[in-house]
């Protein structure tokens, strides 16, 4: 697959309520966001209605999606129940569900095929020690419909914010690539308006996946 823009995606985790939601909306839209770029924002999904209607300026995107579809799974959010709320990405694989919910890549791969079934876009994110692993879990077909997130976990700001030099990763996107093929790839751990620009400034990188700065509209607004 292929962007036309450059990707800015929020992944605000387990944060924010409804009403805090709202306000975030309100207030990025008024920071006139840079057309060069498509903005996701990926709330929880109790976020999702609050924030529909406003695809002029970020599309949706959920943070998880059921490796089962839509069926006796209590608890789980399948793809279908996604249908009529005009979500467009899934963050699937993130690194904090490999670690406290000990998702595997053959769970992630489950995951891909329910999305893309729905007609949702994975984004699906590795560590360098998944990325030959993740990407054998999915089929030649899946691999050119997905989008790569490229999460060193000791980079994420919640795990130790340790950002390694852009050199560094970029041999790593390239290593990613000899796995999945031409992807487009996005880079996550510790984006902020300070050091955007040495990501998004790359001719390999597609975008950045943005946490804690995520949940300020101002900042967001200024990668
Ligand atoms: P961070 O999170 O921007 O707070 O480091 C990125 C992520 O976990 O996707």
């Amino acid at each position: 697959m292929k962007l036309s823009h450059k990707l800015i995606v929020a992944n605000w985790k387990s944060n924010k309520s409804v009403t805090e939601a709202k306000h975030w909306a309100e207030t990025f839209v008024q920071q006139e966001p840079k057309d060069a770029y498509t903005y996701v924002v990926c709330p929880p999904y109790s976020a999702l209605l609050a924030l529909q209607d406003q695809e002029q300026y970020f599309a949706l995107g959920v943070q998880d999606l059921s490796a089962f579809g839509a069926g006796a799974y209590t608890g789980e959010i399948s793809a279908h129940n996604l249908l009529d709320l005009g979500v467009k990405y899934a963050i699937l694989g993130h690194s904090e569900r490999r670690r406290y919910q000990n998702e595997t890549s053959a769970d992630v791969a489950k995951k891909v095929t329910s999305a893309l079934d729905a007609g949702i876009t994975p984004i699906v994110c590795v560590d360098r020690d998944q990325f030959g692993e993740q990407a054998a879990q999915l089929t030649a077909s899946q691999r050119e419909q997905v989008i790569v997130a490229y999460e060193p976990v000791h980079a994420i700001s919640t795990f130790g914010g340790q950002e390694d030099p852009i050199e560094t990763t970029l041999e790593n996107i390239a290593a990613l690539k000899e796995s999945f093929g031409n992807v487009p790839v996005l880079y996550g751990g510790s984006v902020t308006p300070e050091n955007s620009l040495v990501y998004l400034q790359e001719d390999a990188i597609q975008g950045v996946l943005v946490g804690g700065t995520s949940l300020d509209p101002e900042k967001f607004a200024q990668l």
